[in-house]
């Protein structure tokens, strides 16, 4: 048996210097199953190190002398001002982690103006998270979007009453993530942690386990969504819509001509199909498919303010992090997520200012090392 897991701390441990420290003090703070839940890739975690690979093999090129006074980090994404182009990736369930779940989440985020992304499977509802964001933006005078995340549901009309809760309740956009309908998920859910928005709802495909190979012929396979869903989606809300999980040029132009606003390139974190291709990788394809217009978003592996600057340089406005988000919030709630956004920013700056980069639009490939043309 392992050791008895420990609440969050009341402060930040005294040794975490950079965001991905918090992952070390994280597993001492939830349970096993959970934690195992939370970490893995799937299958042989092929594309789980693969993400974190393409990051690391990409080399930066340093500009000394760069005149940085007017330096800064802003940014906007459909028509929505951020403090930095980094918000937190839809990520179920916070509760398992702590007890606050995406209420500490989203005070941390409203504190240090990044946008958060609220999944349809939070712990607690999309309402009662709000309403949290609001209370917190009037105290601090400050705050950031909130979008929310649809899992489309094998009912429309559930579908859209959680597209007009979300519009109710002042989420600024849509985020259709099309990458996990069809994935394995075994895990049970402890007592006390529930998908609070869907109460009354029959239970979703995408969190019934498959209980073995079989999948065709299976109301899963039946009600997966398709491309109709999208048209369909994009008459039923006036919402900025953004696609998550989109990882080709035609994916993408596909998706924009059906009326995404954004995209979010994915594999969701390696959790779904293993072997699959990084975002990193296929971004570049993708954003000269798409065009500078379109917003990109990018996220899997991002772990580090460099690689805020590596998936910028490669055609993406902006990221996003998942499981970093619980590992701060399992260590030190509120506190802790809090810590880390400002880390990760801190690592941004200092990379930027390094690069020669006064503002997020002057991160160009220049900024990436290309052997061919170093002189
Ligand atoms: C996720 N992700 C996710 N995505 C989504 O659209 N809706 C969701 O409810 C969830 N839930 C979820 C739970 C957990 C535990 C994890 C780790 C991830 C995927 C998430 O939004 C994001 O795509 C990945 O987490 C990004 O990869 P990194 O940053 O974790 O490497």
């Amino acid at each position: 048996l392992g050791a008895a897991v420990r609440p969050a701390h009341a402060q930040i441990p005294p040794d975490i210097a950079h965001a991905a420290d918090y992952e070390r003090h994280a597993i001492h703070h939830v349970e096993a199953q959970a934690w195992q839940h939370i970490q893995g890739g799937s299958d042989q975690g092929l594309t789980l190190a693969h993400n974190r690979a393409a990051f690391d093999q990409l080399r930066l090129l340093p500009q000394p002398l760069a005149q940085l006074q007017q330096a800064h980090t802003r940014c906007t994404l459909l028509g929505q001002p951020l403090h930095c182009p980094l918000l937190l990736a839809p990520v179920a369930y916070q509760q398992l982690v702590h007890p606050a779940g995406e209420l500490a989440t989203i005070q941390a985020a409203m504190a240090l103006q990044t946008g958060m992304v609220v999944s349809t499977l939070s712990s607690h509802t999309l309402e009662a998270i709000a309403a949290t964001a609001d209370q917190a933006t009037q105290e601090l005078g400050q705050g950031a979007p909130r979008w929310f995340q649809l899992y489309l549901q094998p009912d429309r009309q559930h579908s859209l009453q959680l597209v007009r809760r979300a519009e109710a309740a002042g989420y600024t956009a849509l985020v259709w993530t099309v990458d996990a309908s069809i994935k394995r998920s075994g895990f049970p859910l402890p007592p006390g942690v529930e998908a609070a928005n869907l109460r009354g709802m029959p239970s979703t495909q995408h969190t019934s386990a498959l209980q073995g190979p079989i999948l065709f012929g299976t109301p899963l396979a039946r009600q997966a969504p398709t491309w109709d869903d999208l048209r369909w989606l994009r008459d039923q809300t006036r919402l900025p819509l953004v696609v998550k999980g989109i990882l080709s040029a035609a994916q993408a132009q596909q998706a924009v001509a059906l009326g995404a606003d954004a995209l979010i390139v994915s594999n969701h974190g390696g959790r779904v199909l293993d072997g699959v291709v990084s975002p990193l990788e296929v971004l570049p394809a993708i954003a000269q498919a798409v065009g500078p217009t379109v917003p990109l978003l990018l996220d899997s592996g991002v772990r580090h303010g460099t690689d805020v600057v590596k998936a910028l340089a490669l055609g993406a406005h902006a990221v996003l992090i998942g499981r970093p988000q619980l590992h701060a919030l399992a260590t030190a709630g509120m506190l802790g997520v809090a810590h880390l956004l400002h880390l990760l920013r801190a690592e941004l700056e200092l990379a930027m200012a390094q690069l020669g980069c006064a503002s997020v639009e002057a991160i160009t490939p220049q900024v990436l090392w290309q052997p061919a043309a170093s002189k």
